[in-house]
């Protein structure tokens, strides 16, 4: 028996359910802002991560899948979908005609952390790219998308942090005063504060060591140090988010463990996740583009951790809603039913209907049984009588209620019994 590799999942059924559903979502609501699919590969050059998201990064330092190839070059699998999007954009011109793009992705990436509770080395995002705009305005809309999202998922308890990281031109006065204020606290900081002291020290900030969280409980604030444009950017993004309605809390303490951010940058958290309490987290990447060889074009987006809201909508018991129609079971008996369902099934299925059945002529009670595992909300019976009179037996499986049907009417009485049960749920 050959088992998987740590950190690298099935996803099976019913589960898959819960994906598709919150696939179909996000793709429903993202075109209708006006975001369309891209897809990228799997794989890049490795240079691409290291440029983008930072040599001194966790991702980069000790995290990327990065092997050479047959022909000795080096590659890695994706760590994150931005850095992808941006070559693409790039080397497909797509900012030619209009700088403005808007994009979202859906897939796997990869990362050699330690697994734990919502920690994969294999895990999936779906993520969203706007490029071209530096109106605050869009920071504001993408994250209502994202929030819609979750809303039209029903999750209850999740909390937008939301800071700014300044720009190049403020962050590195505050990197100074940063060190200036942890020079002489630098020995009681964790390992990898230290070694990240000169080049990136405002890692500190968010570092999870709790001698990092005392020794810079009272460091200079970020946000007080950023400059007049990155203040006015902020408060509008902030204004608009009120706008929309959107609760958020400021946590200047935020400071994301990619290196492309800033100004706006977030992390939507969520309670019942554990310590990997992030189920989506992004922000604001001006220059980005740039950096890797493109014009000077700025970008905002987020990615979803999939795993993580999967967790989330399971717990808050969805899967039943929304998940398309209620399973109906078709059971025949004798080899003259099991024919003459045949063009019944055929315009059921076609019509959208999921319908399963058994094999092999079993017994009715064994078939009833089956459709009890399966779930079945609706058991269709033909046998002898009803092929006699041209109808089916329809029985609800939840209420144990059945009727004869004629043929022709089946459909129209499974769809009354399944838009029902729908508004039951919705109910509870
Ligand atoms: P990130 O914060 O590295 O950002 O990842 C985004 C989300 O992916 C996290 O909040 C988390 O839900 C999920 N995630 C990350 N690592 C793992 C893992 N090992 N196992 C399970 N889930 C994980 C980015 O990736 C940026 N590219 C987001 C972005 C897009 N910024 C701008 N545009």
């Amino acid at each position: 028996m050959i088992n998987s590799i740590r950190g690298f999942n099935d996803i099976l059924p019913p589960e898959t359910s819960i994906w598709q559903h919150i696939e179909k979502e996000a793709r429903e609501i993202f075109e209708t802002y006006g975001f369309s699919e891209i897809r990228v590969p799997l794989v890049e050059r490795t240079g691409l991560f290291s440029r983008s998201i930072g040599e001194t990064t966790d991702i980069v330092e000790k995290e990327m899948y990065t092997f050479l190839d047959k022909g000795g070059e080096s590659i890695t699998l994706r760590p994150e979908g931005t850095a992808p999007v941006v070559r693409a954009y790039i080397e497909h011109k797509l900012y030619a005609s209009d700088p403005v793009a808007k994009l979202y992705y859906l897939g796997p990436m990869f990362r050699y952390e330690r697994p734990q509770k919502g920690r994969f080395r294999q895990f999936y995002q779906i993520g969203a790219e706007a490029f071209g705009i530096d109106d605050p305005m869009i920071d504001a809309e993408t994250l209502e998308m994202l929030v819609s999202l979750f809303q039209r998922l029903k999750l209850e308890g999740v909390i937008l942090n939301i800071n700014s990281l300044g720009c190049k031109e403020c962050r590195p006065l505050y990197k100074e005063k940063l060190i200036n204020f942890l020079k002489d606290k630098k020995p009681g900081l964790c390992q990898d504060c230290q070694r990240r002291f000169e080049i990136n020290p405002l890692r500190a900030l968010d570092c999870k060591s709790k001698t990092c969280i005392e020794l810079t409980s009272l460091a200079p604030s970020l946000l007080d140090s950023i400059c007049e444009g990155c203040k006015t950017h902020f408060e509008k993004v902030k204004e608009h988010l009120s706008l929309y309605k959107i609760d958020f809390h400021l946590n200047p303490r935020m400071v994301r463990g990619l290196d492309y951010y800033v100004r706006t940058t977030f992390e939507i958290t969520a309670e019942g996740l554990g310590s990997q309490n992030a189920v989506a987290a992004g922000g604001r990447y001006d220059g980005l583009v740039k950096d890797i060889g493109g014009p000077d074009v700025p970008g905002f987006g987020f990615a979803i951790g999939m795993e993580r809201l999967v967790m989330l909508v399971k717990g808050q018991r969805q899967e039943a809603e929304g998940m398309g129609q209620g399973l109906v079971f078709m059971a025949m008996l004798g080899e003259k039913a099991e024919k003459a369902a045949i063009p019944l099934m055929k315009t059921l299925r076609s019509n959208g209907i999921r319908l399963e059945r058994d094999y092999g002529s079993k017994s009715i009670r064994s078939q009833m049984r089956r459709a009890d595992k399966l779930g079945a909300k609706i058991v269709l019976i033909l046998g002898d009588d009803e092929l006699a009179s041209h109808s089916i037996t329809v029985k609800d499986m939840e209420s144990g209620e059945q009727e004869k049907v004629p043929f022709e009417k089946v459909e129209e009485k499974i769809r009354a019994l399944l838009t029902e049960r729908q508004k039951v749920m919705s109910k509870q």
